[in-house]
This record gives structure tokens, sequence and C-alpha cells, in this order.
């Protein structure tokens, strides 16, 4: 017979998972710290334990119902059932952790940044298909879960997913995922990969003002607009954009505040999508230079340097690694990678160059730190900050600043 075990969790792990300690590690997914739980071990390998939940004896003080009915099954927002102030707790211990174990520094987060909205923030989502069903895949698989709506995406979003549903459950189309876009202009784009009538679509979705089926955009506009701080920006299909539609504002005013007191001539923007902070640090600085290697992300930064009229911005269309290199003489460089962070020759020249400030804008403070690591051998790490721009998940966007060693 399987070992039932009842347990109590003590804390939770980088990827919001209950941690216990029996006879080895357990993770149990889906459980609060403080939760008093029967469970079942479903892997082991050497010690390091996975369980399920088989019944929840005593929840936890900081547990709250979930307001979304997918929740257990999707997987997506895998602390939803943690109360807000807990979740801030948890995300600023969690980059604490890191900078002790991996920075070996004493440095605290400085601000936590956040937004009153913790739901309906996102203004994007991607929904696979199996059949007719449309929905999200459960982590870690293809296993679909069928939504009809998302608590985390705008309620504009929602609305769309359900026209979507009615036209696929009407028609006879075979479609494998759909992408939706919207900015706070209320400008929406629809991306659908599949085998369907595009001319038919689109007369079914005449508001949407940018629809792209199979690549080919089948609407007369090609970009939705979205404006923050009072700049404006194109954003095409393939091109990045922060997905949180209240903090990102919030995010870009915390990297203009670390940089506004002091004059620079020349800045660096690396990894910088559709051009956001490079233009909107344009304001503050004599000549900024953005790199980025998506195509359409480029031609989006081309455009808006346009549309907000600034001709101390350049853009280069490459990879970072292949231009830095190229360039000296800079007092300010500001990084935003993916999350898999900066390369050994991005850090070896970030170093070279030796800009008087760095600014990194993070999203997974697990390569931050290791990248911080790297570059504290000429830095000083003046501070660390977070920005919620992913409430009810566990993953954390980081900002930090940092200036030469004299
Ligand atoms: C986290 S996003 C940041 C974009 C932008 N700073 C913003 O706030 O919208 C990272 C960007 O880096 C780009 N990217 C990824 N690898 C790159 C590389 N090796 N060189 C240049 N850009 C890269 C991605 O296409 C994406 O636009």
């Amino acid at each position: 017979m399987e070992e039932i075990l009842n347990v109590k969790i003590e804390k939770l792990d980088h990827f919001g998972r209950g941690i216990v300690r029996d006879r080895g590690i357990i993770f149990v997914e889906n459980t609060l710290p403080g939760d008093v739980v029967d469970i079942k071990i479903t892997k082991d390998k050497k010690g390091i334990k996975e369980a399920d939940v088989l019944r929840y004896q005593e929840r936890s003080k900081f547990y709250r119902e979930s307001i979304c009915p997918y929740s257990l099954e999707c997987g997506g927002c895998n602390i939803i059932n943690l109360t807000y102030p807990e979740q801030l707790q948890y995300k600023r211990k969690k980059v604490e952790e890191l900078i002790e174990r991996m920075l070996k520094e004493n440095i605290k987060v400085k601000d936590v940044i956040t937004s009153d909205e913790e739901f309906n923030y996102r203004n994007k989502i991607t929904l696979h298909l199996d059949n007719k069903h449309m929905g999200l895949y459960q982590k870690k698989s293809n296993d679909l879960v069928e939504i009809d709506r998302c608590a985390l995406v705008s309620e504009r979003i929602n609305k769309i997913i359900l026209r979507i549903k009615e036209y696929i459950k009407n028609n006879d189309v075979i479609i494998y995922d759909v992408t939706i876009k919207t900015t706070t202009l209320e400008e929406d784009m629809i991306i659908v990969h599949g085998r369907l009538d595009y001319e038919k679509f689109r007369k079914e979705f005449t508001d949407v003002k940018v629809i792209i089926i199979n690549d080919q955009v089948v609407t007369k506009d090609q970009y939705i607009k979205e404006r923050i701080l009072d700049e404006e920006f194109y954003i095409s299909n393939h091109s990045f954009f922060q997905v949180n539609r209240y903090t990102t504002k919030l995010l870009y005013q915390k990297v203009i505040d670390l940089i506004k007191d002091e004059k620079y001539e020349k800045c660096l923007d690396l990894y910088c999508g559709t051009g956001t902070i490079s233009l909107l640090v344009s304001n503050y600085v004599q000549k900024v230079y953005g790199i980025e290697e998506e195509k359409d992300a480029i031609t989006d930064a081309k455009r808006n340097k346009e549309l907000n009229g600034r001709d101390n911005v350049e853009f280069i269309w490459g990879k970072t690694e292949d231009y830095i290199d190229k360039f000296s003489d800079i007092d300010l460089i500001i990084v935003d990678p993916p999350r898999a962070g900066l390369d050994k020759k991005t850090k070896d020249n970030l170093l070279r160059i030796g800009s008087s400030r760095i600014v990194y804008v993070s999203c997974d403070p697990a390569t931050l730190m290791r990248d911080l690591n790297d570059l504290k051998r000429d830095y000083k790490i003046c501070e660390i900050s977070i920005c919620d721009m992913f409430p009810n998940t566990y993953h954390i966007e980081s900002i930090a600043l940092l200036e030469k060693k004299r």
C-alpha cells in the first residue's frame, strides 16, 4: 500500500511549491506555509521527493479562495491562493535569499513596486486548441485545460476569447493556437495559426484592429498602439511588450528615477524591444543606442522614434553580443535581457566599457544574481528593487542599480 504522510508545510520554494522536510525534501504543489495536509509521494529521486495533496486537514492563515475555477488544474497562477500582501513578502524574501546565497552580500530589497490591480492585468494571452477545445496547457505538459476566461487577462481579452470560441464552434475550421494582445488604448490584435477562411474570419472580427493568420496580416493595419508615461508605442506581431497594463509604467518610471539625477552623454539600451526604455530615457540623455535582435521589434522601435519625435536615438538590429564590442565611451548602460540573462561576451564588454552606471532590469532574479556576481568585480550594487509585474505567479521582475567603483 502507498504510504500516506501527514505533514505541515514549512515554506514555499522559488517556484511557489510547498516544502516540507521528512526523511529528505518533499515538494508539494498547491500548498502554502502552515497548511497541514495528507500527501502521497509521486516521485523520489535520491531523497528529493514530489508529492500530491490528498486532503487539506488545516489551511494556512495566509490562504484565500481562488477566484479562478481553473487554477488548480492550469497551474499558471501557482500562488493565487496566497493573500496578496503575503505574495509580496514571498517575492521580497525570495530575492533576499538569492542575494545572500549567490551574491554573498547583505543587501535588502529597497522598493517593492506594485499596483492595486492583482487581476485582469495581462495584455496578452496565447491559447492552444485540441480539436475545438480552446485553453491553456497544464504546467510542464501539453494537456489542455479548456477555459472560457482567464483571471489574469484584461476583460477586453476575455470577451474576445468567448467570441473566438463561438466562431470555432460554428465554423468549419482547424485552429492550432490563438494569441490575443490588447492595449489600454483599446486596440486589439488576434494572431491565429490553422486552417480557416481568412476573409470570413476577418469579417467576423471587423472591430479588431489587427488580424494575422498564419503570419499574413489580413487587416489594413499591422500594429496596435500603447501609451505609457505620455509616449506612444506601436507593437507588431512578434515584438515583445511588457505584459502588465498597470505596472509597466511604474517599472519604467523606476528606471527613469534611477538615472534622472545625473547628466549622461551616451547611453546603451541593450535588448531594447520596441524601444520603450530608449525613448523614455532619451529625455534625460544626449544620445541613446538601442540594440534588439527581433526584426518586428526593431522596426517598431524605429517607427516609435518617429511617432514620438526623437532624433537622439538610434536603433540597431542585431544581437547584443555581436554589436557590443563596437562601443566604448558610454556613460550609462541599461540592460533588460530575457530570462537567460547576460552571456559572457556581453558581461566582459560591460566591464571593458566601464560606464559609470548600469541599470539592470531582469525577469529572473536567479540569472540577475549570477550576472551581478560577475559585474561586482568593478561595480558596487547600490540597490535592488522589485516590481510586481506578475501577481499570482512566482515570477519576479527586479531592477538593480550598479555604480562603477572608483
Ligand atoms: C525582456 S525583453 C525587454 C524589451 C524592452 N526593454 C521592453 O521593456 O519592452 C527582452 C528583449 O530582448 C530581445 N533579445 C533576446 N535576445 C537578444 C539578443 N541576444 N540580443 C538582442 N536582443 C535580444 C528580445 O527579442 C526582447 O525584445
